[in-house]
């Protein structure tokens, strides 16, 4: 569970990122298929060449999912409730790959906020990502 500095600390600095949600979120993808190829297995149908319309647009997606954890953060497994279902039921997403995206995630904010991402904001988005993924993938067993 995030303390309420924890908690805190995600609300600041989600203004910046909000602001850059879309390119964030497609940052954050494109790194995810280069580093960890194999995470290109749940997306056979896309066009995942950079810059494409499809990764941009799932990028925006998932930062809008994002977005709403930080506005619902006293309630991230009800804002999310339908997410973790998709995940869990439909698509069937190995939780390993959130580990993945995750760090994909962080990296993109500290790519693009260096001045910001000092170890406490880091460590309050690494916990704050991982309570996401812990979200998405609870319906599993
Ligand atoms: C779909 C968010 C992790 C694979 C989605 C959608 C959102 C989302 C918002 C769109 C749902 C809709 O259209 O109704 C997230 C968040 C994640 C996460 C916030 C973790 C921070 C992952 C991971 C994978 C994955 C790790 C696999 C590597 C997919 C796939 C779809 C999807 C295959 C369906 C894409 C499509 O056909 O449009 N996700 N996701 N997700 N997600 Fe995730």
């Amino acid at each position: 569970t995030l303390t309420q500095a924890e908690k805190a600390t995600v609300i600041a600095i989600w203004g910046k990122i909000a602001a850059q949600a879309d390119a964030l979120g497609t940052e954050s993808l494109e790194r995810l298929f280069s580093s960890f190829p194999q995470t290109k297995t749940y997306f056979p149908h896309f066009d995942l060449s950079q810059g494409s319309a499809q990764l941009h647009d799932h990028g925006s997606k998932v930062l809008g999912a994002i977005g709403e954890a930080v506005k619902n953060i006293d309630n991230i497994t009800g804002a999310l409730a339908t997410l973790s279902e998709l995940h869990a039921y439909i698509l069937r997403v190995d939780p390993v790959n959130f580990k993945l995206l995750s760090h994909c995630i962080l990296c993109s904010v500290a790519a693009h906020f260096p001045n910001d991402f000092t170890p406490e904001v880091h460590a309050a988005w690494d916990k704050f990502l991982s309570k996401i993924s812990s979200v998405l993938t609870e319906k599993y067993r």
